[in-house]
């Protein structure tokens, strides 16, 4: 797997903080920041060659959108599944609820295009709206993907405020031992603790493992400006996005197979 500089997360978290900025102060479904969230996400996937695509819903009389995007190569009928939600709270900018996580998932993205990687499965990505309405966005995903499409995820990874300043061990979540080994392998190869946490259904994995799809996630510890105003771009920090967005990186590596280079 890549090592991706701690400064490539933190570089769309602080594009999310100022898409927040100026946009009301929020990116909260219906609102302008939603929408300017989501073009930049889904033009950074275009420019390096994604297949993406914006899905449109409905909720509370506002459309919302998700960005799906998927690496063209291997096994289309095997799916290791990334997402976060991208949409936040009325009350403030969201960085840590979910622009970490957003921005985590989108630089994991980009460094498998960088690598072009040739993954043995597929890597889809996806970008939930509405999840703070009662994860809207990543259920109308799932209720509309056809049963045979659904059949081919093979396991959902969720990230869901991973940025936390002051965080020096990780949450794992999960239902699967596979996936909650992954994540543990990475954070202990760096010398870092996890614990086990439950968060049960109140992020978007819950559309997924309501389907039998096999899930996990990770979690950074403690925020203070959950669901607050000051839920901005100083609530997350540098170090804590660098392990976010690798963990997300070596579990895309290794749940799709992607070959490692001996001697390149
Ligand atoms: N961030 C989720 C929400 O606000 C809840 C959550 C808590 C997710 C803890 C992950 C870990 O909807
Ligand atoms: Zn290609
Ligand atoms: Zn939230
Ligand atoms: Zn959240």
């Amino acid at each position: 797997p890549p090592d991706i500089p701690q400064d490539n997360s933190m570089a769309h978290a602080r594009q999310f903080q100022s898409i927040a900025t100026a946009n009301g102060g929020n990116r909260a479904h219906g609102r302008p920041g939603y929408r300017a969230s989501a073009d930049y996400v889904k033009a950074k996937l275009d420019a390096a060659g994604f297949t993406t695509t914006l899905q449109s819903f409905s909720y509370n009389g506002a459309t919302g959108w998700n960005v799906i995007a998927e690496w063209p190569h291997g096994d289309a009928n095997q799916v290791v599944f990334l997402g976060a939600h991208l949409d936040g709270v009325t009350a403030g900018a969201g960085i840590n609820d979910n622009a970490s996580g957003s921005s985590s998932i989108l630089e994991a993205a980009l460094a498998v295009s960088r690598a072009d990687a040739r993954p043995a499965k597929r890597l889809r990505f996806g970008w939930w709206g509405a999840e703070e309405l009662g994860l809207i966005g990543s259920a109308y995903y799932t209720r509309t993907l056809a049963a045979t499409e659904r059949s081919k995820i093979r396991s959902y990874l969720n990230f869901d405020m991973v940025g936390a300043k002051g965080t020096r061990t990780w949450g794992v979540y999960t239902d699967n031992t596979t996936l909650g080994n992954t994540f543990r392998a990475y954070f202990s190869s760096k010398g870092i603790a996890t614990r086990g946490v439950s968060i049960g259904g109140r992020s978007d994995h819950a559309s997924f493992s309501r389907y039998g799809i096999a899930v996990s996630g990770i979690a950074s510890g403690n925020d203070p400006c959950y669901h607050s105003r000051c839920d901005t771009i100083t609530n997350i920090e540098p170090y804590v996005m660098g392990h976010s967005t690798n963990a997300a990186a070596y579990a895309a590596w290794t749940l799709a197979g992607v070959p490692n280079l001996v001697g390149a």
